[in-house]
């Protein structure tokens, strides 16, 4: 039988995607300017409590790292039932991690939160790691992608990936089109306790959606279940709908209901209106941007704060609410409170100007990509690809286990 309290929720999604005209989130779209407090109601989570932040920010403590940024300045807001991975980790129960990245185009700074969050708390929790790299997922969805395109994506995401720092014994990443033939026989449990109108009250399919699909969120849902213990699936909020359906059935196949750890969008480049895109390449900064690029997309299309003259702004300070160069640097790059506190305040009172902040930004980015490309370096230097994919210790398990 299906839950009353999920009927609930899935009902509220929908009308959220019919009737809000404000924004509209679905796991495949954000657009317009989006309202956390509503969307906290309407995906069914519960906002990330301050005995929570303190859990994670003493665990952390305790393995000599510091809170992470993330979680202390809020990009990471949003749970569903972070207290049952708390309780566990306490009782020494098992916990692994899942997250992924559907290839769609070249990956950006935006992109690269859930992984960095992942690694974050893959060295709290010293646990398994399953990265899905969804490839049919992106071609279902997106009428003029082939396979052949999507395949050369990939491949660039892959490098990207291994950069992050996971534990290569202890991480599995896999793509969707090659690991099936493991994952069929879990695939079909999981399909067959999915109905049709449960999939469409979920995600708003329509009759001219390809079955596909309808068929591809038993995929996304299926590594919940690579383990008996407590799953951990740090996203976006925009894929939480997945891991709710998940909810409904998880113990009927004899596994745990999965738990989430969600964050914001980061404001694209040009605004606070929806996330970044990187099929518009001004939007964001993407991870392979030279310096000069960077240097050049920051100053010409972050969208600023700041007023229309000199002497204005002078007078009456800029907006660090809605300033790009402030929001990103808050959220991403500037982990000293003091030191980001004085931006707030120069920034905010007319001291600094809008070119300034976007300086800081600009250098703050620039040495971001730089240790990133490094590490990409380094990564393919120790063939870390192979280990992850097929012959670190956890790969080579999933390769030889059978579901
Ligand atoms: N659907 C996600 C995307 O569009 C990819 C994905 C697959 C994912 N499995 C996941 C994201 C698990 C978060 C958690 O990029």
């Amino acid at each position: 039988m299906f839950k009353i309290t999920n009927v609930f929720k899935i009902l509220n999604y929908i009308i959220s995607m019919s009737e809000n005209a404000e924004h509209k989130v679905t796991p495949w779209d954000v657009e317009g300017k989006v309202d956390y407090d509503k969307l906290i109601t309407q995906f069914g989570v519960k906002y990330i409590t301050d005995e929570q932040k303190t859990y994670l920010r003493e665990l952390a403590e305790s393995k000599g790292l510091a809170e992470h940024i993330f979680l202390k300045r809020g990009l990471y807001f949003a749970q569903m039932d972070l207290d049952k991975i708390i309780a566990a980790h306490k009782a020494g129960e098992s916990i692994f991690l899942y997250t992924g990245r559907a290839p769609g185009g070249e990956m950006h700074t935006g992109h690269m939160i859930s992984f960095m969050f992942t690694k974050f708390l893959q060295d709290l929790f010293d646990c398994n790691l399953y990265v899905q790299i969804p490839d049919d997922e992106k071609f279902l969805f997106k009428k003029d992608l082939t396979m052949g395109t999507i395949s050369a994506m990939v491949n660039s995401d892959l490098e990207q990936l291994c950069a992050i720092g996971f534990n290569p014994d202890k991480t599995f990443i896999f793509r969707n089109s090659e690991f099936i033939a493991k994952m069929y026989p879990l695939v079909l449990e999981t399909a067959k306790r999915i109905t049709f109108s449960q999939a469409r009250n979920t995600f708003g399919f329509e009759n001219h959606s390809n079955v596909g699909q309808i068929f591809y969120p038993t995929l996304q849902i299926v590594p919940t279940f690579f383990e008996k213990g407590f799953c951990l699936i740090p996203c976006g909020i925009d894929q939480n709908p997945y891991f709710l359906l998940q909810r409904d059935f998880a113990q009927k196949l004899g596994f745990k209901k999965n738990c989430t750890i969600l964050n914001k969008f980061l404001t694209a480049l040009t605004g606070p209106e929806g996330k970044m895109s990187a099929s518009n390449p001004n939007h964001a900064i993407l991870l392979t941007d030279e310096p000069n690029v960077v240097k050049k997309k920051i100053n010409k299309n972050a969208f600023s704060g700041g007023r229309a003259t000199v002497e204005e702004h002078r007078e009456f300070g800029g907006d660090c609410d809605v300033d790009v160069a402030f929001q990103w640097l808050y959220n991403l790059f500037e982990e000293d409170d003091s030191e980001i506190e004085r931006i707030r305040i120069k920034y905010s009172n007319g001291d600094m100007l809008s070119g300034e902040i976007k300086k800081i930004l600009i250098s703050k980015v620039n040495e971001f990509l730089a240790n990133h490309r490094d590490s990409v370096a380094s990564a393919k230097a120790d063939n870390l690809l192979e280990k992850y994919m097929k012959t670190g210790n956890l790969a080579k398990e999933m390769w030889s286990k059978s579901f």
